[in-house]
């Protein structure tokens, strides 16, 4: 791979847009891959505010399977990842991670995410808003450790409907940077399929997407290139650390 048209300095901030992309080769399904969770359960009914207040058993069953999933010792942070670990650590410009991921690969391979979409490992109380660690099962009968009420514990994660969190850091960021890396992600969901436009638009960004197979934005990107997340990601890595 030719990345040659690198011309960022070691003084310039990157922001790092992931997706699901980039923890399917640690063994996680993606969303709208063929063999996606999409194709298997009703976003409608496991991932809105409105399916979880019809039935919250369904909600918990479909986020406690995924988590229990996430802890299975075979899943583990792959190549890019690591990678993106390292650039962190030792970009001198500065880096922010975002993640449309609720899995932990990114904070275990070394990152500092930003969980704009939540974390599944996170519950929350919809009563008192207190977020507390949760690697167990979630269930409608649960007490709530903080205020001790019933019935409002969920997964402290980002639905369909729902507002993503620290937007309030994120969009500040992409207007600052000057090159934003989108990885793994098929660019259909908002707003982080628009953070592209905010950064090399409304920003000064230099673009470049890292991905299976082109996104729905790949034109909006001045470079785009296919291939797996564990081939890509640490040689784009390489290239920008060379620059140092
Ligand atoms: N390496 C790189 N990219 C990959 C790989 C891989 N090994 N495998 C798949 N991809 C790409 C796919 O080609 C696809 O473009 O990752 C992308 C995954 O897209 P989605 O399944 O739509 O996942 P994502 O973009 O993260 O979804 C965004 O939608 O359902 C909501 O909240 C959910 O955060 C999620 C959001």
């Amino acid at each position: 791979m030719d990345f040659s048209f690198l011309d960022i300095g070691p003084d310039d901030p990157i922001v790092i847009l992931t997706g699901a992309g980039i923890s399917r080769e640690s063994g996680l399904d993606t969303f709208r891959d063929p063999d996606g969770i999409w194709a298997r359960h009703d976003l409608e009914e496991v991932a809105t505010p409105e399916g979880f207040a019809r039935d919250p058993k369904l909600v918990h069953a479909f986020y406690n399977a995924r988590r229990r999933g996430l802890l299975d010792p075979v899943i583990q942070p792959n190549a890019a990842h690591r990678a993106l670990a390292r650039l962190e650590r030792e970009w001198p410009g500065g880096t922010m991670l975002v993640t449309q991921n609720i899995d932990d690969l990114h904070g275990r391979a070394g990152s500092r995410p930003v969980h704009m979409h939540g974390e599944l490992l996170k519950a929350r109380c919809g009563r008192c808003e207190v977020v507390t660690p949760c690697e167990g099962d979630l269930s409608p009968e649960d007490r709530c450790a903080a205020c001790g009420q019933t019935g409002g514990m969920r997964p402290d994660v980002v639905w369909f409907g729902e507002m993503p969190m620290h937007l309030d850091r994120i969009y500040p960021a992409l207007g600052e940077c000057g090159l934003f890396l989108s990885i793994g992600t098929s660019g259909t969901v908002y707003p982080a399929a628009g953070f592209v436009q905010e950064a090399s638009v409304a920003g000064r960004a230099l673009a470049v997407e890292l991905n299976l197979e082109p996104s729905v934005g790949a034109t909006l990107f001045d470079h785009a290139f296919t291939g797996p997340a564990t081939a890509l990601v640490p040689a784009f890595v390489d290239a920008l650390l060379a620059r140092r």
